[in-house]
C-alpha cells in the first residue's frame, strides 16, 4: 500500500538552501518513491520559493494561523514531487535568509514563523485539506530540524479535529535548538499539558527540538555514529538526558547524494568530464581550477575547502595551518562564506601566499563541482558534524577527503592506516583527531606525503570513486522505518 507522507522543512533545493538539509529535504521524495512512498514536501513561502513554483493553486486557507492570515498553495518540487507551499506574507516575506535579516540576525519573531509551519503540518495530516470531497489523509509527519518539530508537538497535544498520526523528527545539527522565552507559550495555542518536562517546556522556556524529539514517535539523525556521540554531554548539547531516555527509538541513517547532479562523467560544470578509468582527464579541471583561484601550477597536491566559514567546521583553525600547508609543497582553494573573523584570517593568509592560497568569499554551486572535480583533496576538518555532505561529493570526484573523526565523517571514510593500506590498500581518505593545529597540520603532511606515490593515490581515487553513497540504502532504511512507525 502507497504510504503518504508530508515532509516538513525549512529549505529544499531546487527551491531554497542554506545547507546540507536542503540538499536532504529536497533529494527525499525521489529517494522514497521507488518504496512505494508518496512524499508530500511542505515549505514556507520565501520570496526565493514563490518566484520559483510558478503556476499553483490555493487548496487551504486559514484566517488565523497562529494569528496570521495564510494559504496553502500546491505546486510541484522539480516537476515531479508534491509541494505544499505555506503563504503567509507578514510571516516569510522580507529579505535575508530563511532565518536572519540581511545583517544576519535571528529574526525576532523565528517562533512564530516555525510554529506556524508546524501548526500547519499538524492541520494538513489530520485532513485539514479537501480534495475532491474529501479530507486528504497523511500516513505519517516527518519533521526535520527545530523549525518544523513543533508539528510533532501539535500533532501530540493539539491535533486537528482530534485526528492525530504518528511523527518522525530528523536532527539534522543538534546545535540549533530553537530555544525561547516562557512568554511565547501563551501564543502557541497549545493545552496546558504541553508545558511541562516531557512537553514543550526547557530551562524555563519553550524548546522547539526538544519538543520535537519528546513528542514524535521516532527520532533519527543523519549518521550512525552521530546518533551515539548525541548521548554525551559535548555532542547532545542538553539534549542528551532526553536522548537517552528515547533509547532505541533514536535511529542514525546516513545522507545519501543525488547521483544525478553529483557525477562526475556527465557533469556539465565540469571543463573536462572523467570517470574512475579516465582520472588522467582530471588534471584539465585541475589547471582550470588554478587558472579560477589564480594558483601557481605545481607539482604538490591542491587542496580544496567548500563550506561555511564557522566553528563547527573547524574554519578557526585553517588559517592556523596555511603556512604549514604551502611548506609541505601544498596548494589550497577555498570557497565559503560566514564568520567575519575567519573571512579576514583567510584573505591575510593568501596575501602571504601569493599562487599558492587562493580564497572565494561567497556561495558558488557551479564552482563547487569544479573544486571536487579538478583538486586533488578535499579538507574537511569538522568539529563536530551530523553527517556531511563535500566529503561525499569529494569521494564521488575522486578528490580525497581528508576529515576528522567524527560524525558522519567517520562514517563514510576509511582511512588510509597501515591496515588499509596493507589490506590490498582499501583506504578512501585521510581521518584525524583533534580539530587544532597539531591534528589538522599533522593530515596535511600524511596527504602530501601519500600524493607524492602516485600508485597508492590513484588506488584510493578509485576506491572512493567505487564508494554508493547514491540514496539507494538510505531510502529503503527511511522507507522501513516510515512502515515500522506507521503499522
Ligand atoms: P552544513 O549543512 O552543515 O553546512 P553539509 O556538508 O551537510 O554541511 O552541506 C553543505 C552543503 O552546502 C553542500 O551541498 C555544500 O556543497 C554546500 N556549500 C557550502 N558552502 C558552499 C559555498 N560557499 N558554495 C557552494 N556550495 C556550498
Ligand atoms: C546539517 C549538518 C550536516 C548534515 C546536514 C544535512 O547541516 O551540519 O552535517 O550533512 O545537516 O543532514
Amino acid at each position: 500500500m502507497t504510504l503518504q507522507v508530508l515532509s516538513v522543512t525549512s529549505e529544499a533545493v531546487p527551491l531554497v538552501k542554506t545547507g546540507g538539509l536542503a540538499d536532504v529535504a529536497g533529494a527525499l521524495p525521489g529517494a522514497l518513491a521507488p518504496h512505494d512512498i508518496a512524499m508530500t514536501t511542505l515549505l514556507p513561502g520565501y520570496p526565493s520559493v514563490l518566484a520559483k513554483i510558478g503556476k499553483v493553486r490555493v487548496i487551504h486557507t486559514w484566517d488565523a494561523l497562529l494569528g496570521t492570515p495564510a494559504r496553502l498553495l500546491f505546486a510541484t518540487l522539480e516537476g515531479e514531487h508534491p509541494l505544499f507551499v505555506l503563504d503567509a506574507p507578514a510571516l516569510y516575506v522580507r529579505d535575508g535568509t530563511p532565518y536572519a535579516d540581511p545583517v544576519g540576525h535571528d529574526w525576532a519573531d523565528n517562533w512564530r514563523r516555525f510554529a506556524a509551519l508546524g501548526r500547519a503540518a499538524a492541520d494538513i495530516a489530520g485532513g485539514a485539506v479537501v480534495k475532491r470531497g474529501k479530507p486528504q489523509r497523511f500516513d505519517l509527519v516527518h519533521a526535520h530540524d527545530w523549525q518544523a518539530a513543533m508539528a510533532c508537538a501539535y500533532l501530540r497535544y493539539a491535533p486537528f479535529a482530534g485526528q492525530s498520526v504518528p511523527s518522525l523528527v530528523t536532527i539534522h545539527n543538534m546545535a540549533f535548538q530553537g530555544w525561547f522565552g516562557h512568554e511565547i507559550f501563551g501564543q502557541l495555542e497549545l493545552p496546558e499539558a504541553a508545558w511541562s518536562i516531557d512537553g514543550v517546556e526547557y530551562h524555563g522556556g519553550v524548546g522547539m527540538l526538544k519538543a520535537g524529539l519528546a513528542s514524535a514517535d521516532v527520532v533519527t539523525t543523519v549518521s550512525p555514529t552521530y546518533a551515539r556521540e548525541i548521548l554525551s554531554p559535548v555532542f547532545g548539547m542538553g539534549l542528551q538526558g532526553l536522548i537517552a531516555q528515547r533509547g532505541s527509538a533514536v535511529h542514525g541513517i546516513l545522507n545519501g547524494i543525488d547521483t544525478g547532479v553529483w557525477n562526475p562523467s556527465p557533469d556539465p560544470l565540469l571543463p573536462a568530464t572523467y570517470s574512475a578509468r579516465t582520472l588522467a582527464r582530471r588534471k584539465v579541471n585541475k589547471r582550470a581550477l588554478e587558472a579560477q583561484f589564480g594558483l601557481d601550477t605545481e607539482s604538490g597536491p591542491l587542496f580544496v575547502v567548500i563550506t561555511r566559514l564557522t566553528q563547527q567546521k573547524g574554519m578557526d583553525v585553517l588559517p592556523e595551518v596555511l603556512d604549514h600547508l604551502v611548506g609541505n609543497g601544498a596548494r589550497l582553494a577555498m570557497l565559503g562564506s560566514g564568520d567575519a573573523a575567519i573571512e579576514h584570517a583567510l584573505a591575510q593568509g593568501a596575501a602571504r601566499h601569493p599562487g599558492r592560497i587562493g580564497i572565494r568569499i561567497g556561495y558558488d554551486e557551479a564552482l563547487s563541482h569544479q573544486m571536487v572535480g579538478g583538486g586533488d583533496a578535499i579538507l574537511v576538518p569538522s568539529r563536530f558534524e551530523p553527517c556531511g555532505l563535500t566529503q561525499l561529493y569529494g569521494l564521488a570526484y575522486g578528490c580525497l577527503p581528508v576529515v576528522s573523526r567524527t560524525g558522519g565523517l567517520s562514517d563514510t571514510v576509511i582511512d588510509a592506516n597501515p591496515a588499509a593500506l596493507a589490506a590490498g590498500c582499501v583506504a578512501t581518505g585521510v581521518q584525524f583527531d583533534g580539530v587544532d593545529y597539531a591534528g589538522l597540520s599533522a593530515a596535511i603532511t600524511r596527504t602530501a606525503a601519500l600524493y607524492r606515490q602516485p600508485k597508492v593515490w590513484q588506488r584510493m581515487q578509485r576506491n572512493a570513486m567505487a564508494c554508493d553513497f547514491s540514496w539507494t540504502a538510505s531510502g529503503r532504511a527511511y522507507a522501513d522505518l516510515y512502515r515500522s512507525t506507521t503499522r
